[in-house]
C-alpha cells in the first residue's frame, strides 16, 4: 500500500525522528529564522496566523530547565519523568522556540460567528490550536532538512502558566520544542503500517 517515490521534502518528513538529547554546539541565528519562516508559512484558519514564536536561550532558557526540574517532583510518574527528561532535553540543546496561541482566531471568531457563544469559542479554539500544530510541525520539518533534530515537548502543558509566566507572554501554551544537533543516532518507534489505518469509501 505505500510504494514511496521518495523527493527531497518526503525524505526529509519520513526521516524526522523526535530526538530528546543534543550535541553542545550551537544553532545558527540564520537557521532559527529558517525554522521560524518555515513555521509562520503553515496554513491557518481564517489566515489569523494567531500564533507567536519565542526563541528561548542563554539565562532564560536556565531559567526553564530550573523551573521544570523544580516542578517534575509535584507530579505523579509518569509525569514527573517525562517533565525531567524535558528539563535534559533543553537544557542539553543550544535553544529551544516556545509557540503561543496568541487567542485571536477565537476573539474574532466568536465576534464574527453568530452561533451559541460556547460552540463558538470550542470551534475557534480547537482551530487555532490546529493552526499552530500545522506551524509546529512546519518548524519541526524545516529543522530537519537542516540536518538539526528537535522533540515537540507537550509536558510543559502541565505547567503552563509558569512557562508563559516565564516567558513574559499572555495566550495559550501551544509547545516547547529544543532544537540542536543530535547527540546519538535514533530511528524512532515504527509507525503503525497503512493499511491499519486507513480505509477507502467510494
Ligand atoms: C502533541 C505532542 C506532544 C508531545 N509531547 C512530548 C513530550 O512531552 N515529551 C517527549 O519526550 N516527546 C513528546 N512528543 C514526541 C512523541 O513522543 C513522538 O513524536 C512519538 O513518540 C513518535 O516518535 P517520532 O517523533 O520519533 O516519530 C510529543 C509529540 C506530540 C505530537
Amino acid at each position: 500500500m505505500n510504494d514511496i517515490k521518495y523527493n527531497e521534502t518526503l525524505t526529509n518528513i519520513m526521516s524526522r525522528r523526535s530526538v530528546r538529547m543534543y550535541l553542545n554546539k550551537d544553532v545558527s541565528d540564520e537557521d532559527i529564522l529558517t525554522i521560524l519562516s518555515a513555521a509562520n508559512q503553515a496554513p491557518s484558519a481564517h489566515n489569523n496566523q494567531s500564533w507567536r514564536f519565542v526563541i528561548v536561550k542563554g539565562r532564560k532558557k536556565e531559567e526553564l530547565v530550573n523551573l521544570i526540574s523544580k516542578r517534575a517532583g509535584d507530579f505523579p510518574r509518569p509525569s514527573s519523568a517525562l517533565l525531567r527528561m524535558a528539563s535534559r532535553s533543553i537544557a542539553s540543546a543550544p535553544v529551544t522556540i516556545a509557540v503561543i496561541n496568541t487567542g485571536e482566531l477565537i476573539r474574532h471568531g466568536t465576534e464574527l460567528f453568530e452561533v451559541d457563544k460556547d460552540i463558538a469559542y470550542d470551534f475557534f479554539r480547537t482551530m487555532e490550536i490546529q493552526s499552530s500544530a500545522a506551524a509546529v510541525e512546519n518548524m519541526l520539518i524545516a529543522a530537519t532538512s537542516l540536518g538539526l533534530s528537535t522533540v515537540w515537548l507537550g509536558i510543559l502543558f502541565l505547567i503552563k502558566d509558569e512557562v508563559l509566566q516565564l516567558l513574559d507572554e499572555k495566550g495559550e501554551f501551544m509547545a516547547v520544542v529544543p532544537v540542536g544537533y543530535s547527540a546519538r543516532q535514533s530511528s524512532g518507534p515504527a509507525k503503525r503500517p497503512l493499511d491499519m489505518i486507513v480505509k477507502k469509501v467510494e
